[in-house]
């Protein structure tokens, strides 16, 4: 392969496109993010985000190869997300990439979401080589990778109930903050104090590389049931950066875990999680002290975006016309 990828992601409430070359430099990465359209509700609706993909869709494609300079008959291949993620919101993206290669005679690469945040690590500057240990943390999954190529990982513990990124939103709107609230819960926490409630550290004194959120979970609904919106109201930067901290603290010992089983010499990170400021700062400093080469994606990588699956696609099967036709997306892993 020699020309670059052109790679479209719906997963979940992002419509995203973008043209990734070969050796990994991002050409164009657009992203449109429906998320104050969820807001409303209080969480992403699976159908209204499949109906805005479909009307987002076109605009985002044309933008991505505009931007990059290049015509759909110029790529090297057309990739997509086909799993895991919400399913109507993945057949859109799936569809149009199928169409779009169809149209071009391009061939068609399938991408695996998680494989998709892996991959954020392989693009430039400055692409990290594996053999690394990579920690994938967002909405949606929560996951410890052993990264031994490009093509894939060995999945060495993932969360038995919610996934980070889930318990944070759920913390934030038990708190009021509204939707999306990992990064809003990142803001407030700089005000607060990590130390004034003990929230349980889940798994910590397990010897798994499993992950647990829904006890921490648990244990915010009670103290906010006992404390009254009105304390909550008072108390809510302290509340965000206990909540944090826990969540942060679980992160970084199942991941220091996974370093002493795997002597892993390199570590990176990935998912939307990856972009809290206070798991960056935790991760540099771990790194520093132990040796080990880090590598954390700009945040705008670590969210869901089009240009990680199009890094992935270099690395996965190019399949031609028309055997792509029949692929399918799929809500699972
Ligand atoms: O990877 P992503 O964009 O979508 C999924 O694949 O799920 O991750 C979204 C998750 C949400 O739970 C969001 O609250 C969280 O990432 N997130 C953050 C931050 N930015 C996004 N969590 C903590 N701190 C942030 N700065
Ligand atoms: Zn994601």
């Amino acid at each position: 392969m020699s020309g670059p990828i052109f790679a479209i992601e719906t997963s979940c409430d992002d419509t995203c496109a973008a043209v990734v070359t070969q050796e990994g430099e991002i050409l164009s990465n657009v992203i449109s993010s429906q998320s104050e359209l969820h807001a409303r509700y209080g969480g992403v609706v699976p159908e209204v985000a499949s109906r805005h993909h479909l009307e987002l869709v076109n605009v985002v494609v044309e933008e991505a190869l505009a931007q990059a300079g290049t015509a759909i008959a110029d790529v090297e291949a057309v990739a997509a997300t086909s799993r895991p993620g919400l399913i109507g919101a993945l057949l859109v993206g799936l569809s149009t990439a199928k169409a779009l290669a169809a149209a071009s005679g391009r061939p068609f690469i399938a991408v695996d979401h998680l494989h998709g945040h892996v991959c954020a690590n392989f693009l430039e500057p400055e692409p990290l080589d594996p053999p690394f240990l990579c920690l994938i943390a967002s909405g949606g999954h929560t996951l410890l990778a052993w990264v031994e190529d490009r093509r894939g990982y060995t999945e060495l513990g993932s969360t038995r109930d919610d996934a980070a990124g889930e318990a944070l939103d759920k913390a934030a709107r038990l708190m009021g903050l509204g939707f999306a609230g990992g990064a809003v819960i990142d803001r407030l926490a700089r005000e607060g104090d990590p130390q004034a409630f003990a929230f349980p550290v889940g798994m910590r004194r397990s010897d798994s590389l499993e992950f647990s959120f829904s006890g921490l979970k648990t244990a915010l609904v009670y103290a906010v049931r006992e404390m009254g919106p009105e304390r909550v109201e008072e108390r809510r930067a302290d509340l965000a950066a206990s909540f944090q901290r826990a969540v942060v603290d679980q992160l970084m010992a199942k991941l220091e875990q996974g370093i002493e089983r795997t002597g892993a010499e390199r570590v990176a990170v990935g998912g939307g999680v990856a972009a809290n400021s206070e798991l960056r700062a935790r991760l540099e400093a771990l790194c520093a002290v132990r040796g080990l080469a880090l590598k954390i994606p700009p945040p705008a990588l670590c969210t869901d975006n089009a240009a990680m699956i199009a890094s992935a696609a270099r690395f996965g099967e190019p399949v031609p016309y028309p055997r792509f036709l029949g692929f399918d997306a799929f809500a699972r892993r």
